[in-house]
């Protein structure tokens, strides 16, 4: 079984993903308010620091899917084993709860390919190496690909005897805006076969005060995560921005129907950013918006699917009904 790592992030790729950081940036700062979209804060170490937030006892969405995957494992599995098949996980991250699906395709003897994707680097080579160190005699091969989901997509090889099982977990789809979310979900499936399988994992509204609890934690780490991302200015753009002179909130938003995190400058202050050769002025107390995190209905996710040509498989929910792991067949 092969177990490799290929980086598809250099080259014309890099300077490419570079100018839309920039570009995003730029569009997020004359915002008024000022709001910057939770993908930029996605270098290695954000990735490290979310990772550490899925480790949170109180963060129900990482702990839910968790759950969802020891508890369905085998049903995953027996949709899956009908056919040969390939997992494609988009933002792969540390892969944690894919490995309780893994396993279990591995202990059942199933052979198939894992591809994760992720635009953290360090996330993907970690992946595979920890990968290789634990399953090398098993029926599992390993491609991890650090890339932008659709670079990565357009680069696994088309096999038409294989279905493509896609995972896009951990209520990521919820950092899109919902004409987003759609517009992702049809291109997704211009990318994959009539038959391929897609799998969501989708927040589910709940009480508002088990969001602000999930989305506030008293260890800091939340407001670590999002004022990570002034580090990641300050380094990919060269700006200016001092750390300490911003506070982090969560709230939920009945407007929006997402949990949306604020970043707040203490002091009235001016930010120079090099790359865009422009500054940037920040009030006293001013808010710049971090994190959407949209909160669905079960309604709302069937019309999802409905409307972007996908039949729904399975919902697979938690105990509580926190969360769903909604799978999806690609329709053409
Ligand atoms: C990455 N994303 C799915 C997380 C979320 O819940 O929206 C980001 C996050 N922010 C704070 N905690 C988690």
């Amino acid at each position: 079984m092969s177990f490799e790592y290929h980086n598809l992030r250099s080259g014309t790729a890099a300077v490419s993903s570079d100018d839309q950081f920039a570009q995003a940036v730029l569009e997020g700062l004359s915002r008024e308010p000022k709001r910057l979209p939770s993908w930029l804060i996605f270098d290695d170490r954000g990735s490290r620091i979310f990772t550490e937030i899925t480790q949170l006892a109180g963060y129900h969405p990482a702990q839910c899917e968790f759950e969802i995957f020891q508890n369905h494992k085998q049903a995953v599995t027996d949709l899956l084993a009908k056919h040969a098949f390939r997992v494609i996980e988009l933002g792969a991250g540390d892969g944690k709860k894919t490995q309780i699906l893994l396993e279990h395709f591995i202990q059942g003897r199933l052979a198939f390919d894992y591809v994760p994707i992720d635009i953290s680097e360090g996330a993907v080579k970690n992946l595979v190496a920890f990968l290789e160190s634990r399953f090398s005699q098993s029926t599992m091969s390993v491609t991890g690909l650090a890339a932008d989901y659709f670079d990565g997509l357009r680069a696994i090889k088309e096999q038409s005897n294989l279905r493509n099982f896609v995972l896009f977990l951990g209520s990521t789809i919820g950092n899109m805006e919902l004409p987003a979310a759609e517009l992702f979900v049809r291109k997704l499936r211009e990318s994959l076969n009539d038959g391929d399988y897609l799998m969501i994992g989708f927040d589910l509204m709940k009480h508002p005060k088990t969001l602000y609890s999930a989305y506030n934690d008293s260890t800091g780490v939340f407001e670590r995560f999002n004022l990570h991302l002034l580090d990641v200015l300050n380094r990919k753009l060269g700006a200016n921005f001092v750390k300490d002179h911003y506070v982090q909130q969560g709230h939920y938003n009945p407007g929006t129907h997402a949990v949306e995190s604020y970043i707040y400058s203490t002091r009235e202050h001016v930010v120079f950013i090099e790359v865009l050769g422009k500054d940037f002025f920040f009030g006293a107390w001013e808010p710049m918006q971090t994190e959407h995190s949209y909160k669905y209905t079960q309604s709302e996710i069937e019309l999802l699917a409905e409307k972007s040509g996908y039949r729904i498989v399975k919902h697979l929910f938690d105990t509580h009904n926190h969360f769903v792991d909604s799978i999806w067949e690609v329709k053409k």
